[in-house]
């Protein structure tokens, strides 16, 4: 059997410095985490099989689940893959910024094929958050990254959440403070020329999230993002045992949004799972969100939780 030896994990504020070791770090062959707008990532040099393979094992995640790789700008993005009108104009748009596209892949574009499972098809990102910008333009490699937590647990929007998820697996985590946005990346599909929504998030293009009988984002299994305990969704109050996360102006242990405002919740869901999930209350319980906007992507990570 393979025995993996323990990893000393840094955690480093963001700066100069600790771009310079990651990107040193990435050219080694490692793994990274650092902050974007959306999650904590676990960056890798994308074109390096074995950079790629060593985030599926930090993770435990399933190498049929793809990665996004991210990218400095569109004329990057545009070596990867094939862009038509529609994908440009939402790239122009939306980039930089919490927005995935999946689009075909080109041949000859050097990724690794375990990045993509295989597929003929990868998803890009331009991320906004400067470290990550910075990592990418430093090291000068596309960067696979998925969110840098343990395989089907809950995303990290903040360093601490990464280190209690995968210390001792990944040598260096960058610390810029909690995320913007909360949420992972909106995820759109425009393989076949109609868009079609595979993950909500925080870019809302207004279309309903494409039920196609296989399932299209692979890693958009009905079990995702679980806390450890059982989590009760649409409480209007705390049961026996419940740590309840609220939404506007209601007694709970811990508010997602006071104001009812859906960016500061999505911007605290991962942080209060976390939470409640740190807690020593046995189950968990969540206030009902509208699905409105934004709150159509926090209700699909809860239904994701509760799964
Ligand atoms: O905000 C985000 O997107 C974060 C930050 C770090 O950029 N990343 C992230 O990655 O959420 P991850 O691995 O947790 O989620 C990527 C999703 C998975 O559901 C995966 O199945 C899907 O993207 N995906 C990747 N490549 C795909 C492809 N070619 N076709 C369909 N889905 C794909
Ligand atoms: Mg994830």
């Amino acid at each position: 059997m393979e025995t993996i030896s323990p990893l000393a994990t840094e955690v480093r504020p963001y700066g100069n410095a600790a771009i310079a070791e990651a990107s040193r770090l990435i050219l080694a062959g490692q793994c990274v985490a650092v902050p974007t707008e959306t999650v904590y990532g676990l960056a890798a040099d994308a074109t390096n099989r074995a950079a790629v393979a060593g985030i599926y094992a930090a993770k435990g995640r399933p190498a049929f689940n793809p990665l996004i790789v991210h990218v400095p700008d569109l004329e990057s993005a545009e070596r990867l893959a094939v862009f038509d009108e529609a994908a440009r104009a939402l790239a122009n748009k939306y980039w930089p910024g919490p927005l995935t596209l999946v689009l075909a892949a080109r041949a000859d574009n050097g990724i690794a094929a375990l990045a993509t499972a295989g597929l003929s098809s990868i998803a890009i990102r331009v991320p906004a958050h400067p470290a990550m910008q910075e990592l990418l333009r430093v090291s000068g490699k596309p960067l696979a990254a998925p969110s840098a937590n343990a395989s089907g647990s809950i995303s990290p929007t903040r360093a601490a959440h990464v280190f209690k998820s995968l210390a001792g697996r990944i040598p260096l985590i960058i610390d810029a403070g909690a995320t913007q946005a909360g949420l992972e990346s909106t995820i759109i599909a425009l393989t076949d020329g109609v868009p079609r929504l595979l993950r909500p998030g925080p870019v809302d293009l207004g279309l309903a999230l494409s039920t196609g009988g296989n399932i299209e984002a692979p890693g958009q299994l009905a079990s995702h993002y679980a806390p450890s305990k059982p989590l009760r969704l649409s409480a209007t109050s705390a049961e026996e045992g419940e740590w309840l996360i609220g939404f506007g102006p209601t007694p709970c242990h811990a508010n997602l949004s006071a104001a009812a405002d859906l960016a500061e919740a999505a911007a605290n869901l991962f942080d209060l799972l976390h939470h409640a999930d740190a807690s020593n209350h046995p189950k968990i319980a969540v206030a009902p969100i509208p699905f409105e906007g934004l709150g159509a992507a926090i209700n699909d990570r809860l239904a994701r939780a509760a799964a």
